[in-house]
């Protein structure tokens, strides 16, 4: 392996080309957003444009629809292609039964739509991701702009009550001013530290009008692909109850390395 990636940049890239094996010609992608997604987006276009595969993608965010034209991928909306075989996305935390956090892209409410609407979904991410339980990460949750603070209060409310460890919730910024997402809506983060009862904490928030969607994730992935920084990677399938272990061969120094970004 040449010496031009990083660590993190190899563990992220032998996760996204190992992904690549889990997509057949004629399919329906769902395409993450972040910077692990963008790798994959990079992996799938140079299939495309070198071996001739035929796919189409649906993107979960402006900014990886950019990316997947970019590379040449045919991109599509969600209404046009309905329904789709396989998504790949990154992930903020994943735990032992692939539960996940996500949304520390913005992205969590497109990518929840859209990894629901496929028959399978797919993590790629490095070892950093894995946790025994989640919540070390910030959980985003999706607000309408109007009356979010009081949607705010509303979540500080509900915590209170729920088995989590931490309580405070932030608008998240972008410089001065709040984040808007594709959709238009603000986010706020929870600092939760550890989720004691995921599945219930999910349904719970977004029962409180103000909430759009949060990123809490519960049997939605069904494969997790966890690269390393040497070029090995994993795979756990939580449905066939498989781990499999793989290494990636590559040099980095072709045009897929060039122009490095999310
Ligand atoms: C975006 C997401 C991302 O998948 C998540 O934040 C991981 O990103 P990265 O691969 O850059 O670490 O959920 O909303």
């Amino acid at each position: 392996m040449a010496g031009h990636l990083s660590p993190i940049d190899t563990a992220k890239f032998v996760a996204a080309k190992r992904a690549c094996d889990f997509v057949e010609d004629g399919m329906r992608v769902g395409l993450g957003t972040g910077s692990t997604a963008a790798w994959l987006v990079r992996c799938l276009g140079e299939l495309v444009n070198r071996d001739g595969l035929r796919i189409t993608g649906v993107p979960t965010s402006a900014r990886t629809a950019e990316l997947a034209r970019q590379v040449g991928l045919k991109v599509v909306s969600l209404d046009e292609a309905r329904w789709l075989d396989v998504t790949i996305d990154g992930a903020d935390e994943f735990d032992p039964e692939l539960n996940l956090i996500k949304g520390g892209g913005g992205a969590l409410l497109q990518e929840k739509i859209v990894a629901t609407a496929s028959d399978r979904m797919i993590v790629i991410a490095d070892r950093s991701k894995q946790v025994d339980t989640l919540g070390a990460f910030p959980l985003p949750a999706e607000v309408v702009p109007f009356g979010w603070q009081t949607t705010k209060a509303l979540i500080e409310e509900t915590l209170s009550s729920m088995d989590v460890l931490g309580e405070s919730v932030s608008l998240r910024l972008n410089g001065d001013r709040p984040y808007v997402t594709d959709e238009g809506n603000h986010i706020l983060d929870l600092h939760l530290r550890r989720i004691g009862n995921a599945r219930q904490l999910a349904l719970i928030l977004n029962q409180i009008p103000g909430v759009v969607e949060n990123g809490l994730f519960i049997d939605i992935c069904d494969v997790v692909v966890i690269g390393h920084g040497d070029g090995r990677v994993e795979v756990r399938d939580i449905n066939a109850g498989t781990r499999e272990e793989d290494r990636i061969a590559f040099v980095d120094d072709d045009n897929l390395f060039s122009d490095l970004g999310d």
